[in-house]
């Protein structure tokens, strides 16, 4: 699928306006998108002054925290005994998630030209796009950008004469929500369980083979070649918003006239307006019931909150997240009991099982949210569902945990009255 649609305050978006079949290969982006001419200015500046560059973009990651990527960078020992690496993480495993996706699908080079730029900028020699297994085509579309990138000499040794190495494999993943938390990912690249390690050492100081690397997404990465081509600065001013440079590819599914994926600049667009200006409302002229704005791990939204600017801080002050931007968009019709139970039943069958709180608690979850779905749920279900999801958030080894829990906690305080109708009735009051 390409790009649904794009609106902006500014003419020209970075992502979307490529994403077709014909700006994929190597001779495209070099005659017409200026390929590859980022890498060589980064060749002529020094590391640090890259690093400085990509701070002053105002880059946050757009994998789900939102870290800023200039800053993950500086983090990384100058001098190292170990290989240092550069990890892409191309999981794209939050539900509701799919940019990543078009990005590894139309403009493979970009990602490989942000990937030979932030190599250098930390002095990485070799790097890893790790890709969800389902990811077959697209994988397969990396590997042949690749090849072509090593062909023209813009991989392998002595890039562009330049002295720097850097060799980039891909690497498929088996289907697992946890490989996409940077750390499970690491263990599963080095062919261990994809479990989360204690942190700290973080990555920066210990990561993939034991030597300090950096994970970033896709989004993230192919960011880059922007920034050194215009100047951290243009990038910076692109945000509408303090903190929040560039723009943001939002994925929209659900119950919209127009699903698919948007970009904007960030802090530019409110959640109301991209539903109903620009996917055109919600299916049947229905009511819209409820929004998960940041794929599925980000607690709810109901239908009065949605003039919140779709952005890290914003949605933090009303009690959600950006995350991954995955917008999921429910209408009237929807049972959010039914909607809650399918959430909970895939972060219990995605934990991995190492810490308690999260295996045992989010089996219980499912429990319960399903004998309150089948009509068996008792009046101090709701309390108890409240319970068990505080003690697995904050608690637990990685942020699944959280992800599991967050949404618990936010449906039930914000929809206990469809709960409610549950427990008393004995069914959905929609059956
Ligand atoms: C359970 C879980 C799943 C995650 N899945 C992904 C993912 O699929 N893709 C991704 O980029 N980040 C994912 N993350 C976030 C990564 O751990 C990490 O923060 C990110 O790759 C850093 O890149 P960034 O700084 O460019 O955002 C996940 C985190 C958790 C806790």
């Amino acid at each position: 699928m390409g790009a649904n649609s794009v609106s902006s305050s500014e003419p020209e978006t970075l992502y979307i306006q490529h994403f077709n079949e014909e700006s994929r290969p190597l001779a495209f982006y070099l005659q017409k998108m200026g390929g590859y001419a980022a890498a060589k200015k980064a060749f002529a500046m020094t590391p640090d002054s890259i690093i400085e560059e990509v701070k002053k973009a105002n880059l946050r990651g757009r994998g789900g925290a939102g870290f800023p990527t200039g800053m993950k960078w500086s983090f990384i020992p100058k001098q190292s005994p170990k290989p240092k690496y550069l990890v892409c993480n191309a999981d794209e495993s939050e539900p509701g998630t799919f940019k990543d996706r078009d990005i590894m699908r139309y403009t493979p080079h970009v990602l490989i030209e942000g990937m030979i730029i932030g190599a250098y900028a930390f002095g990485a020699n070799n790097g890893y796009i790790y890709i969800r297994g389902e990811y077959v085509r697209e994988a397969k579309l990396l590997n042949e950008a690749i090849d072509e990138a090593y062909k023209a000499g813009y991989l392998g040794k002595n890039i562009l004469g330049s002295g720097f190495n850097f060799d980039l494999t891909v690497h498929r993943g088996a289907g697992a929500y946890i490989c996409g938390e940077e750390t499970g990912l690491l263990n599963s690249l080095e062919g261990k369980r994809g479990e989360p390690r204690v942190k700290p050492p973080f990555p920066a100081i210990s990561g993939a083979f034991g030597g300090p690397t950096a994970v970033n997404n896709v989004e993230t990465l192919a960011a880059v070649p922007h920034i050194i081509n215009r100047g951290g600065e243009w990038f910076s001013k692109l945000g509408k918003i303090e903190k929040s440079g560039g723009t943001r590819l939002f994925c929209v599914s659900g119950h919209v006239k127009k699903p698919g994926l948007y970009e904007f600049n960030a802090g530019s667009v409110t959640l109301r307006e991209l539903i109903y200006d620009h996917c055109h409302g919600i299916l049947g002229d229905k009511k819209l019931k409820a929004v998960i704005p940041g794929g599925s791990s980000a607690p709810v939204l109901t239908a009065d909150e949605i003039d919140v600017v779709l952005d890290i801080e914003p949605l933090m002050k009303i009690g959600s997240m950006l995350g991954s931007c995955g917008i999921m968009v429910v209408s009237e019709d929807t049972c959010v009991v039914q909607l809650l139970a399918r959430i909970t039943k895939f972060y219990a069958h995605e934990s991995c099982g190492q810490c308690t709180p999260c295996r045992e608690g989010c089996k219980w979850m499912e429990d319960v949210i399903e004998r309150i779905e089948h009509g068996h749920g008792r009046e101090q279900d709701l309390a108890l569902l409240l319970d068990i999801a505080d003690n697995i958030n904050g608690k637990t080894l990685c942020a699944l945990g959280d992800a599991a829990a967050g949404p618990v906690m936010s449906f039930v305080k914000k929809f206990r009255a469809d709960f409610e109708a549950h427990i008393r009735g004995g069914k959905c009051p929609n059956a």
